[in-house]
């Protein structure tokens, strides 16, 4: 029989848990506790309830979350572009070509060095709290060179994406047809064991609506689950594919008509939000307000990737969704960790109820509100994954 863990004082515990405890909407209990046996979540309540464990754990006063889910991040890769974004700040504007320049690295890369870099970044993510995280390809843009960045991926993660229609890389820049061929047939086929959804970046500059219709049902016919870059630098119709297809998620969502709105409001497609992006590139945040008032699912992940948002911090990613796209705290928090869980149909992480993996953050702070309240501030304590303590931060 597994050991019990038995984490009470809890100041604020986050549940995201309906009364039968289900995953459901933003919920938490004051003065709380929680017991973890083996993986998952065994019991939440009040302290005063708490039943009996074997070993014990006492937060202060802390403030307990879920861990985050950070369902959009590219994390193969190598290389840096420091000097672009500096570019940029200096009043540059954002082209989706800087992508090739990392493309360049990355197939120059050895896969030693590919793995240090995704595990150097994981390692962030994870002393940040997040517990759960996607991983797309789409640097390598080969067969041979999606191949090992898939396989890289998945080494770490069940949530591999692959993003061979990133862009059309250089060689193809005279055919982009033969290109979305490669995508649909050899490179699917080299990289699709690895991966659990196909992505693509439907945008001026990178793909538009036919080739993203074909590559994504290319994917599908191999068992790939959908889910697309959309309407990130301009209106486009990367959203109302998603929601015809059925797509797990609509990612970035910057530029939507009321037609796209309306779309993922009856479709379910997930409205990723990417704020960390609009960050580093000075665009206008995405309309979040709009789109959770006429009831669209809104998620909030970091799009970790040298180009466009190079953090992995889902803190922050928080704090600007509540200070510059006017979500509550509650909202923010629940986007960055139920939201994440159901833009990857996860229905094991993003909540903490009985039965939920036992993915935990332990906050220095005495409720969740902290995390936009004071931005930038290392303010994770502890983080449990399936049960175990992580390494300190
Ligand atoms: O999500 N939109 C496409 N891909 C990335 C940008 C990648 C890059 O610039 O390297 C994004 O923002
Ligand atoms: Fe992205």
């Amino acid at each position: 029989m597994a050991r019990s863990l038995l984490i009470t004082r809890i100041g604020e515990l986050v549940t995201n848990a309906t009364e039968g405890g289900g995953p459901g909407g933003f919920a938490a209990i004051s003065d709380a506790a929680l017991v973890i046996v083996g993986d998952q979540v065994a019991w939440t309540g009040p302290a005063a309830k708490a039943p009996a464990a074997d070993d014990f754990l006492d937060a202060a006063g802390r403030a307990v979350l879920p861990g985050f889910v950070d369902s959009h991040a590219h994390l193969v890769f190598a290389g840096e572009r420091s000097a672009e974004f500096a570019a940029r700040m200096a009043g540059r504007p954002y082209a989706a070509g800087g992508i090739r320049t990392t493309v360049a690295a990355t197939r120059a890369a050895t896969d030693a060095e590919l793995r240090a870099g995704l595990r150097r970044l994981t390692r962030e993510m994870l002393r940040q709290g997040t517990t759960t995280f996607e991983c797309k390809s789409g640097y390598g843009l080969t067969t041979d060179d999606e191949a090992r960045c898939t396989a890289l991926a998945a080494e770490l993660t069940d949530e591999v994406t692959y993003l061979g229609a990133h862009v059309v890389p250089a060689e193809f820049a005279a055919d982009p047809a033969g290109y979305v061929d490669l995508v649909c047939g050899p490179m699917l086929a080299a990289c699709e064991a690895h991966c659990r959804w196909v992505d693509v970046f439907c945008e001026r500059g990178a793909f538009g609506a036919d080739e993203a219709r074909t590559v994504l049902t290319a994917g599908m016919a191999r068992g790939l689950l959908p889910r697309i870059h959309a309407n990130q630098l301009g209106p486009g119709p990367g959203v109302r594919l998603a929601a015809e297809l059925g797509a797990a998620s609509a990612d970035h969502c910057t530029f939507l008509t009321d037609a796209d709105v309306a779309a993922l409001a009856s479709s379910g497609t997930v409205a990723t939000l990417l704020p960390g992006a609009e960050f580093s590139t000075r665009q206008p945040y995405p309309d979040a307000r709009r789109l959770l008032d006429a009831g669209v699912t809104v998620a909030l992940a970091t799009d970790c990737n040298p180009g466009t948002s190079f953090t992995t911090s889902m803190p922050f990613c928080v704090a600007l969704a509540v200070r510059d796209m006017r979500m509550t705290t509650e909202e923010a928090v629940w986007s960055a960790t139920a939201g994440g869980a159901r833009a990857l149909r996860r229905a094991d992480v993003g909540y903490l109820a009985p039965g939920a993996r036992a993915d935990l953050v332990i906050l220095d702070a005495p409720s969740h509100a902290h995390l936009a309240y004071r931005p930038g501030v290392p303010l994770v304590h502890a983080v449990y994954q399936s049960g175990a303590r992580q390494d300190g931060p």
